[in-house]
């Protein structure tokens, strides 16, 4: 029995030298360890021998087991080991190789030039009214009634407003000036306010118009405010978004809300004040309206125009920054095309 045990074990020896994968290796341990390994069947006729022989064969077996199990073992821990240096040897990264290129996002050249004008007028002492002071979606009441624009007035129709279906009297809002309203409505002077956003009108597209653009309004209502006053603010303004050297000219104007008013061109800067297709010939664009704040608005929101005076204006967001990069159509502002945008990273 002892002979049988040990060609057993010199068997089992030379098939675990043998074993070449983990799955011979797993055979060999079925063949020799399981339950119905040769083992087993030996150490099945162990009862039959006397208790010496029983003793000195079943430790032989129990010692020969034992080995075969740790060589198995270590075999398996070996398979294990090349198995996992070949996986790290396969998946390897090669952390010498450039890396890939993610391109970063960056804000909107719209957003960059309304965050320099509203640093602007930050900078001059005024505030951004709060964004529920500035609907996009608005009554006729805040966009036209209380800036003086009566229901028959051609005014309404120049600016070819979208009515929405909500009901009749709800616009889009064609001009962000409804925001004085709302402010003045809530606010008692002074009052020193910016309100930017985006205006709809119903206008055909073409390189000058687009059917939504944006605008910041300003208002500026305190005593003794003089139209000197809006020549000051509106000049500080322009020589700190242009500089100085641009030519630029105030026109007089009428808006229903100012009285005076006045309108600021700029110079093009496509055709140098020569006339082109983006100025419409003229040299100049215009980039904002502006006047003192007429009389009849104060009172319909209860300020006393005998006390208190103020000055408004509106500028056009795009014709800005067109003036200032030398863009020649507004629509270059909407397709997302990156070759345009991409141009004014980190403005
Ligand atoms: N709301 C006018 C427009 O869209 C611009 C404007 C003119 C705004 C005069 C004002 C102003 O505040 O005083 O054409």
């Amino acid at each position: 029995m002892k002979e049988q045990l040990e060609r057993i074990y010199s068997d089992a020896v030379a098939d675990i030298e043998k074993a070449a994968s983990v799955k011979d290796l797993e055979e060999v341990k079925s063949k020799y360890l399981s339950r119905k390994g040769e083992f087993n069947e030996i150490k099945k006729g162990l009862k039959d021998l006397s208790p010496d022989d029983k003793r000195i064969i079943g430790s032989l077996a129990n010692d020969i087991t034992q080995k075969l199990e740790t060589s198995i073992q270590e075999k398996f821990r070996i398979f294990y080991e090349q198995e996992l240096n070949e996986k790290l040897a396969k998946e390897r990264i090669d952390v010498t190789l450039p890396g890939q290129y993610i391109p970063r996002g960056h804000e909107h050249l719209l957003t960059s030039t309304t965050n320099e004008i509203v640093s602007i007028f930050q900078s001059l002492g005024f505030s951004v009214a709060p964004n529920e002071e500035s609907p996009e979606v608005e009554t006729e009441y805040f966009n036209f009634d209380m800036l003086n624009v009566p229901k028959d007035h051609p005014a309404r129709d120049m600016q070819d407003t979208f009515y929405t279906n909500i009901a009749p009297n709800v616009v889009l809002r064609s001009q962000t000036s409804g925001a004085q309203i709302h402010v003045m409505e809530n606010q008692k002077p002074p009052i020193r306010i910016i309100a930017p956003g985006r205006v709809y009108r119903n206008e055909n597209i073409n390189s000058r118009k687009n059917n939504f653009f944006h605008q910041i309004e300003g208002l500026y209502v305190d005593k003794d405010i003089t139209f000197g006053d809006l020549k000051g603010v509106l000049n500080e303004f322009i020589r700190l978004y242009f500089g100085a050297s641009r030519p630029t000219r105030f026109r007089n104007s009428f808006f229903p809300f100012t009285e005076p008013s006045a309108e600021v061109d700029v110079q093009c800067i496509i055709c140098g004040g020569k006339g082109c297709r983006t100025c419409s010939g003229t040299g100049w664009l215009e980039i904002l309206g502006s006047g003192m704040v007429d009389p009849n608005v104060l009172r319909g929101v209860g300020i006393d125009p005998d006390v208190y005076s103020g000055f408004a204006f509106g500028m056009g967001v795009e014709r800005l920054a067109m003036l200032k990069y030398a863009i020649d159509d507004i629509r270059l502002f909407f397709n997302n095309d990156v070759r345009f945008l991409e141009q004014f990273k980190g403005q």
